[in-house]
């Protein structure tokens, strides 16, 4: 039984990892802002669940957070970085797009930041980045988002590396998401092998726990993965 903090889990993809992990006897640290969605699904999951409400770019508060939620469930064994926020304009306004970076970048950063502090004094663990395909390339209506999914993947391979070389037993696994229904896609358009969240999310969990540094979900994304890396980018800037 391994317990597991969980960023992002009042919705889509984080809710349905926390059932999943719930299911198979784990206990499940819960955080998102929405503190009524928490509520409801520490009621589905029962005792296992253990949840906080925080907005994940507030580092000072989250700190105080992922430490109580620690506490609490009687330590840590993985934490996964979830929580995101995704826009798709042409010409969004500075806010908006600098609200993106602070969520998926920033806060993302902070969150393994802490995650490999605490793993490194307590014994390793894992730490699990939900990216996206939208890392492998740039594009001109989600410009923000597809930047700041290439921070994680990046990011994410810097911090294996750093494990190894400061010999911490932390394993890091970068999650490359497809389209998958959820809230966060329910009115985006064009797109296409677009998955269902439950079966999405069951191939995350196999990879995650066979330990994988990056895990394609659903796996025929990786197809599409060495597509983007053939094509060269005068081809992606007509698209
Ligand atoms: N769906 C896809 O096709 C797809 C593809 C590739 C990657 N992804 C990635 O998967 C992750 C989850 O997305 P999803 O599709 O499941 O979308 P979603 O249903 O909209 O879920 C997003 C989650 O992030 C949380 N969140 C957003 N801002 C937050 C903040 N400031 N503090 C704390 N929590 C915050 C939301 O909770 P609250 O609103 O309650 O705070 C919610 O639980 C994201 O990182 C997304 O980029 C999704």
């Amino acid at each position: 039984m391994k317990n597991i903090i969980i960023t992002g889990a009042t919705s889509g993809i984080g809710r349905e990892l926390a059932i999943q992990y719930a299911a198979k006897g784990n206990k499940v640290g819960l955080i998102g802002r929405r503190t009524k969605r928490l509520e409801e699904l520490k009621a589905e999951i029962g005792e296992l669940a253990y949840i906080r409400t925080l907005d994940v770019t507030d580092h000072e508060r989250a700190e105080v957070v992922y430490l109580e939620l620690i506490d609490e469930m009687g330590g840590m064994d993985m934490m996964v970085l979830n929580a995101g926020i995704g826009r798709i304009q042409m010409l969004p306004p500075w806010g908006a797009e600098s609200k993106l970076i602070e969520v998926n970048a920033l806060a993302f950063a902070h969150g393994c930041h802490f995650a490999f502090d605490y793993f490194r004094e307590n014994g390793g663990g894992q730490i699990v980045g939900m990216s996206s395909m939208a890392s492998l390339l740039a594009h001109h209506r989600a410009t923000a988002y597809t930047a700041s999914k290439h921070f994680i993947s990046n990011y994410m391979t810097g911090y294996r590396q750093k494990a190894k070389r400061v010999d911490a037993n932390i394993v890091i696994t970068e999650v490359r998401a497809g389209y998958i229904w959820t809230e966060m896609t329910e009115n985006a358009r064009g797109m296409f092998w677009v998955a269902p969240v439950e079966k999405a999310v069951q191939q995350m969990v196999k990879g995650i726990d066979r330990k994988k540094n990056c895990i394609y979900a659903t796996k025929r994304w990786r197809l599409m993965a060495w597509v983007a890396k053939c094509v060269p980018e005068w081809v992606w800037n007509r698209i």
